[in-house]
């Protein structure tokens, strides 16, 4: 019937129910057991079938780990012979297995072949015989039994994992930051406040303000994750810890004072809610985020990761497994950037910066070491490039020269980069990877995205790349992380514990 809904049942439908009940069976149920399914069983589910406003059938039945012991399935008189039976038991079947139901059982009457025949179109079989079960005529019930597939199971799982959804926190540097993931891939909030502006007055990150500001703003930020999810999901209430099913941190690595801020809060959760708590790894979170922007990107791949702490070329195998091929044995990129920014006066955080200005500049205007360390090494040292920018500037300083910033910018990123691109794109041929995936503050970074669109694109490799706000520091791609190493079977219990130096 085209008019009819089927859909969960409520308290308010008791009444209605019970005067189905009283049309059906001889031995019907009283309207306070009906009630008391509601209200105070919570093992029980039920659905119904409306027309018009007006209950027209149900189904309801008890949960009891894997198994669903289905109670009664009634129409309405009037209201037979028009399919709304096979809508109930479909819908209750669907629903229950998405929720984890494998077998379900009923009881019928020996008597009642309309309703064994619709049964086992649904896959029921009679597995027993319960003899003079219906006390009012002696009649036997057959026992019948229906057992998920494993299409059904896996399909049950796949939707399980579409709607798992994940509070993110995030606070291992100078970002307050929570977000809202579900099934993985989709953000459904990304809130992140930045103490940038508080720490520009010092020319970088101070750890104790960084706590201190981390600790003013956690639970405000995380309340507007809830409030922002909640309108994506197309409410128009705020999301509850209800509408939670995991809680994700970041514990590892960064500043220690940083990470206990957000691993606190995220344990507070965790504690109160009895919800499973997952320690999410930094750097792991920034690959991940190239999930979020390319929804059919999957592992393996090989990638490099630049950002203000980090720069490393990562073998990626599958989605909870990397191997470190090559790291920074000093500076890490976005830390160079910042460092040359401050010795050329321009500012903090020096990347978005030199980004800019570099752009107006000459890269072959001075000649910076690039340094490429032992043949076939996937190492980085930037350390030297810096000291190179600083000797330059105050030499010229001393001849009286007027130093032009935009062609030290620009040339001081052609030599990082230079080296950044080809130890990359090398790494990619070498270990016979055809997917480049970039992550970090720094990959936001244009010129570096145009040198390795080119350099990619000579060698067949595929590029991939976040957007800015998700190569910055964010809680969506810890969300995301969390996700894959849920799905692995990794959850951790509340005794985690903040990691500064967590290796990958
Ligand atoms: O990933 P991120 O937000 O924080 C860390 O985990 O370190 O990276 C911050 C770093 C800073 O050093 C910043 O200067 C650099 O990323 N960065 C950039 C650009 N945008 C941010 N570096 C170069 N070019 C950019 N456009
Ligand atoms: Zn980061």
């Amino acid at each position: 019937m085209a008019d009819v809904v089927i859909r969960q049942a409520t308290i308010e439908d008791a009444e209605q129910i019970f005067e189905i009940e009283n049309m059906c069976f001889p031995d019907p149920w009283s309207l306070e057991s009906i009630e008391y399914e509601f209200e105070e069983n919570p093992r029980a589910f039920y659905v119904v079938a409306e027309h018009s406003g007006e209950v027209v059938g149900y189904a309801g039945l008890w949960w009891i780990e894997d198994e669903g012991h289905i109670t009664n399935v009634a129409v309405k008189p009037g209201y037979r012979n028009r399919r709304i039976g096979e809508g109930i038991i479909d819908v209750l079947l669907d629903y229950t297995i998405h929720e984890g139901i494998r077998h379900h059982t009923l009881e019928v009457r020996r008597s009642n072949e309309p309703a064994i025949n619709l049964y086992e179109k649904f896959g029921f079989q009679v597995e027993g015989v319960r003899k003079g079960y219906y006390q009012h005529n002696g009649e036997d019930a057959l026992i019948m039994w229906r057992h998920a597939s494993d299409e059904e199971i896996a399909e049950a799982i796949r939707m399980m994992e579409d709607r798992f959804t994940i509070l993110a926190i995030e606070s291992s540097c100078d970002e307050t930051a929570a977000a809202v993931v579900r099934g993985g891939r989709t953000v459904l909030s990304n809130v992140i406040s930045s103490q940038i502006d508080i720490h520009k007055a010092y020319g970088g990150v101070v750890p104790e303000i960084a706590s201190r500001h981390h600790l003013d703003n956690i639970n405000h930020v995380v309340r507007q994750a809830l409030e922002e999810a909640g309108q994506a999901a197309g409410s128009e209430e705020p999301m509850t810890m209800d509408d939670i099913d995991a809680i994700a941190v970041t514990y590892g690595p960064g500043l220690v004072g940083a990470l206990l801020i957000g691993l606190a809060t995220a344990k507070a959760y965790a504690l109160a809610t009895g919800k499973p708590l997952i320690g999410v790894h930094h750097i792991q979170g920034h690959i991940s985020a190239n999930y979020i922007e390319h929804p059919d990107l999957e592992p393996p791949f090989m990638a490099l990761i630049v950002s203000g702490g980090h720069t490393n070329i990562v073998e990626v195998t599958d989605y909870n497994e990397c191997h470190v091929l090559g790291g920074t044995r000093d500076d890490a990129a976005g830390e160079a950037y910042d460092k040359v920014a401050r010795v050329l006066g321009l500012g903090y955080p020096g990347g978005p910066l030199i980004d800019r200005i570099a752009k107006e500049g000459n890269p072959d205007a001075v000649e910076f070491k690039r340094v490429f360390l032992e043949k076939d090494s996937m190492d980085f040292s930037f350390s030297g490039i810096k000291t190179g920018v600083l000797n330059y500037v105050n030499s010229e300083k001393q001849a009286g020269r007027e130093i032009h910033v935009a062609d030290v910018a620009a040339s001081f990123q052609q030599a990082v980069l230079d080296v950044i691109v080809k130890k990359t794109v090398d790494a990619a041929r070498k270990m016979n990877k055809d997917k480049i995936v970039m992550a970090g503050g720094v990959s936001a970074n244009s010129h570096l995205r145009e040198m390795m669109e080119s350099e990619c694109k000579k060698h067949g490799i595929k590029l991939y790349y976040p957007s800015p706000i998700l190569c910055t520091d964010n809680a969506a791609m810890i969300g995301c992380a969390a996700h894959y190493k849920y799905r692995a079977g990794g959850s951790d219990d509340l005794t985690l514990d903040a990691i500064p130096g967590l290796p990958l």
